[in-house]
């Protein structure tokens, strides 16, 4: 356990120092890293913090969060029990979308937190973090179909040496997606309750 706290530090330095990254994101205020427990059995991805979550360097924080935190005690776990990040850990200028210049930079330093965490279970929300992992398809067809992701995907000189490469990932909507398409809502609810199948 101290041994991924030390490393998750090591990584969350290497994002700060990158100079690249950062000034890629003027307007961001904070870096929002991820927390949660570094042992969770499921490590949720969003797409990028929105403006609460750069203001206080947390993920979903805000409306989106809400959903989030209500989805999860309804299975009976709370933030405590799980690790919860974005792809892009800068908030993008104006809310907007991630590019997918973007999403690729983080990619490694996403890539490594997981082999970090070693998680049970990867839970993509939305499709921008979906589709760093799923190459074709959309989320309307894939949400809630489990899928067996092989890192070998990646070309990171770092997986060379990683002992565990296939990770079982879990695609749903994105919380948001339920205010603004109340259509979804039991879609994600159902594919909510699917996590407990796989932890
Ligand atoms: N939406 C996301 O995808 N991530 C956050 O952290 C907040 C809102």
């Amino acid at each position: 356990m101290n041994q991924k706290i030390d490393s998750l530090i090591a990584l969350r330095h290497k994002i700060i120092n990158n100079d690249k990254l950062s000034a890629s994101f003027p307007s961001a205020t904070n870096l929002v890293f991820g927390e949660g427990n570094p042992d969770a059995k499921v490590l949720f991805i969003g797409e990028a913090p929105g403006k609460n979550e750069d203001l206080k360097a947390e993920p979903f924080v805000g409306a989106s969060g809400k959903i989030l935190d209500k989805a999860l005690s309804e299975i009976n776990l709370d933030r405590k029990d799980v690790y919860i990040t974005n792809i892009v850990k800068y908030r993008p200028e104006d809310n907007r979308d991630p590019s997918d210049e973007e999403k690729n930079m983080f990619l490694p330093f996403l890539v490594a937190q997981i082999l970090i965490i070693k998680p049970s279970l990867l839970v993509t929300l939305g499709r921008h973090s979906m589709s760093c992992f799923i190459k074709s398809g959309t989320i309307n067809a894939l949400h809630g179909r489990l899928a067996d992701i092989d890192f070998s995907i990646f070309d990171f000189e770092f997986l060379t040496k990683a002992p565990k490469k296939v990770f079982k990932l879990l695609p749903l909507f994105h919380p948001a997606a339920t205010i603004y398409n109340r259509n979804l809502k039991e879609a994600w609810d159902n594919d909510f309750k699917k996590i407990l199948n796989y932890i």
